[in-house]
């Protein structure tokens, strides 16, 4: 059977962050098993070759999940900083890589508390899309790479609908910023589960970025894994952008 896919006018930050301590372990071990095709095979090499071409000396992961990239990021940098949230997700990202540092906090609690704020290179790789306050998050992003350069991946919003079946549901449309319920499963088993992330049209992306100083310099669409006749569309957004000093 089908699960459902809800819409919401509205959910918590702890409700979120609750959704994200459950998924850690899961996720985890996907990427660990090689089991995410999508995050190994296109939305970490689309990263890591800019990276590499950007030679930032100090990065920031923001939204770093069990910080498997930032791990990555670290050995391609003097210092990397990850932030997340979700305290499960930050303790089994400590517990595998005691040389990089993590900690517990969203990009905008991270700005409030006002330390460690000056990073070459922000990272949040599918994040924006899983935060409940764009601006927020995108003006957090402007502070901590000042003068320097983000890169984000986010779902494609156009075609992400199409993808999970919801675009023609009662309920969905387009031009409305709309809080996704979806069922949490591996192709292989479902967890009883749930993620949340936040519909918007990408106008909205495009003009919070510019609205807090972030230049685009790269706007690519990325397609998935799957071959043309299993989705022929492109499911993911690399964007990278240069911030006002
Ligand atoms: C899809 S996961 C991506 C994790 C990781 N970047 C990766 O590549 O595996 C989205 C992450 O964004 C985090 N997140 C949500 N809102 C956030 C915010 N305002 N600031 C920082 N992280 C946030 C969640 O806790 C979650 O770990």
């Amino acid at each position: 059977m089908t699960e459902p896919v809800k819409f919401y006018d509205h959910k918590d930050e702890a409700e979120i962050v609750r959704e994200w301590d459950s998924i850690a372990p899961i996720r985890d071990r996907q990427v660990a098993l090689h089991q995410d095709t999508s995050y190994e095979q296109v939305l970490e090499p689309w990263i890591l070759e800019r990276v590499d071409r950007l030679a930032a000396t100090k990065i920031v992961d923001v939204g770093c999940g069990t910080g498997r990239l930032t791990s990555k990021l670290h050995l391609r940098s003097g210092e990397t900083l990850g932030i997340d949230p979700s305290a499960v997700s930050i303790g089994l990202a400590r517990v595998r890589d005691d040389t990089t540092r993590f900690e517990v906090a969203t990009a905008e609690e991270w700005v409030r508390r006002g330390s460690d704020l000056r990073f070459d290179l922000a990272v949040a790789n599918m994040v924006l899309m899983d935060a409940l306050d764009l601006e927020g998050i995108v003006g957090a992003l402007a502070t901590l790479a000042r003068g320097g350069v983000v890169l984000a991946t986010i779902a494609h919003p156009a075609f992400w609908p199409i993808y999970w079946d919801y675009a023609s549901r009662d309920g969905f449309s387009y031009l409305a910023e709309t809080v996704v319920e979806t069922p949490f499963r591996t192709s292989s088993k479902s967890y009883g589960l749930v993620a949340t992330h936040v519909h918007r049209p990408l106008e909205l992306y495009l003009s919070t970025l510019r609205r807090h100083g972030l230049t685009v310099t790269a706007f690519e669409e990325l397609r998935g894994p799957e071959s043309v006749d299993a989705f022929p569309y492109p499911r993911f957004i690399g964007i990278e952008a240069s911030v006002l000093p």
